[in-house]
């Protein structure tokens, strides 16, 4: 018996020509022990018969959200819970733009809005319709809600062309099903992880501070990966407008000042990240009033180095934490740079990003880093900053003296 018996997946099927893959796929997941229920779109008929897929799966298919003999046996809400898993095959950018903007107009949408199940898209289209900047954005949109994605592979599509866009064999998409619905291992359960993230703000006066342009996504999506890999997490956050993840304890902080001596209070610690865009310096005095405005004449400020909270934490001889992990916001030779920190600030690896102005990185939902450590460097394709999350946590959790 394997661990996917008695589990069940509400199988989408999109309109497309990779949809005849699904009648494959049912045959793989069945094999696995699992119950397939399936919904077919309208443009799905156009590509497979219902009585193959009810054939293939054992059971009725659904496909109107208006039937009523439909909703007398299983409501479309019961049908879209009773599932353990949400799987859309083949995804089309259709299906993609209506689940990113929570359309429910048919029975298969209306599924996937009212769902509080996973949901696993295994997109196929043609290679412009899937680089076609409308649809990066639905899936970086739907990355962020949490959708997991298979595919798609590069390859010769059905119209002629060539690249991204051919869905994932059903081999592989059977694979992440299981991936999905095998609970994940917790490989830091029990170990403790603190994240800097944002930006911080040095008062001028009651009323104007120096700040840059960090929003905090890269750090917050850190500290909500490390809580799936079962770390008990703390943010140490400067001013940003975001929602504080699920199951994460938060500091918010203003200055650096502050956020050094909040990232104290929480030693002893297994695994600290320093993300957070850390104001190099402050002004001198702060006003105490708000500085008046002189006809012609702009005030001088003296400003003084802010501690260097990464390289005082990375250095203590005491509760230093197992693994320090610095990031490096880099405008040119981003990789030398990284070194060079990599050894003044006495860390054990540095996460380089390109913050110049054209690579969007600064406030953006994309990051492209490059991994440094004394073992050498990894560069990482460009990913949503969540992927860059979940695959560096998943990186520490293995770097992690046991
Ligand atoms: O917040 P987002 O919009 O998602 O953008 C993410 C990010 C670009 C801010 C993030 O990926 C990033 O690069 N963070 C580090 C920004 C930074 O300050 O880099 P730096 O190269 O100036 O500093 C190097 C390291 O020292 C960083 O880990 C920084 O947190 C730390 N530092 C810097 C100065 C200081 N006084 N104390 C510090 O701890």
């Amino acid at each position: 018996m394997s661990a996917l018996t008695g589990k069940s997946v509400l199988l989408i099927i999109g309109g497309g020509i990779a949809a005849y893959k699904a009648l494959e796929l049912i045959r793989l997941l069945r094999g696995r022990g699992l119950a397939v229920k399936a919904i077919m779109t309208k443009a799905a008929h156009e590509f497979v018969t219902p009585l193959s897929v009810a054939s293939l799966t054992g059971a009725k298919v659904h496909d109107h959200l208006f039937s009523l003999t439909d909703e007398i046996e299983m409501g479309h809400i019961e049908l879209s819970r009773s599932a353990d898993l949400l799987v859309v095959v083949p995804a089309t950018a259709d299906l993609m733009a209506k689940m990113a903007h929570g359309h429910a107009d048919d029975l298969a949408s209306t599924a996937l809005l009212a769902t509080d199940k996973p949901v696993l898209l295994a997109p196929a289209m043609n290679v412009r319709m899937w680089l076609n900047p409308a649809t990066r954005r639905n899936a970086d949109q739907l990355k962020r809600d949490g959708v997991l994605f298979i595919g798609p592979n590069d390859g010769e599509m059905a119209c002629g062309e060539f690249g991204p866009g051919r869905m994932a064999e059903p081999i592989e998409i059977a694979a992440a099903i299981e991936k999905a619905l095998t609970p994940q291992a917790k490989p830091l359960a029990g170990r403790k992880v603190m994240i800097t993230a944002g930006p911080t703000r040095e008062p001028i006066d009651p009323v104007r501070y120096i700040s840059n342009h960090s929003s905090g996504k890269q750090g917050y999506a850190l500290a909500e990966a490390a809580v799936v890999l079962g770390a008990q997490t703390m943010l140490i956050s400067g001013p940003v407008d975001l929602p504080i993840p699920p199951g994460v304890g938060m500091i918010p902080v203003e200055t650096a000042e502050e956020m050094l001596k909040a990232c104290e209070n929480e030693l002893p610690c297994d695994i600290a990240i320093f993300c957070a865009a850390v104001a190099d310096w402050r002004v001198a005095r702060v006003a105490t009033e708000k500085i008046k405005k002189a006809e012609g004449r702009a005030p001088s400020l003296a400003m003084v180095e802010n501690p260097d909270i990464l390289r005082t934490i990375a250095t203590r001889t005491d509760k230093r934490p197992k693994l320090v992990v610095g990031f490096a916001a880099e405008t040119e030779k981003v990789v030398e740079h990284a070194r060079e920190k990599l050894a003044k600030k006495g860390c054990d690896v540095i996460i380089a990003n390109d913050v110049s102005p054209e690579s969007g990185v600064f406030g953006g939902d994309r990051n492209k880093v490059h991994v440094v450590s004394a073992q050498g460097v990894e560069i990482w394709p460009e990913m949503t900053k969540q992927e860059v999350a979940r695959r560096l946590m998943d990186k520490l959790s293995e770097l992690l003296p046991k």
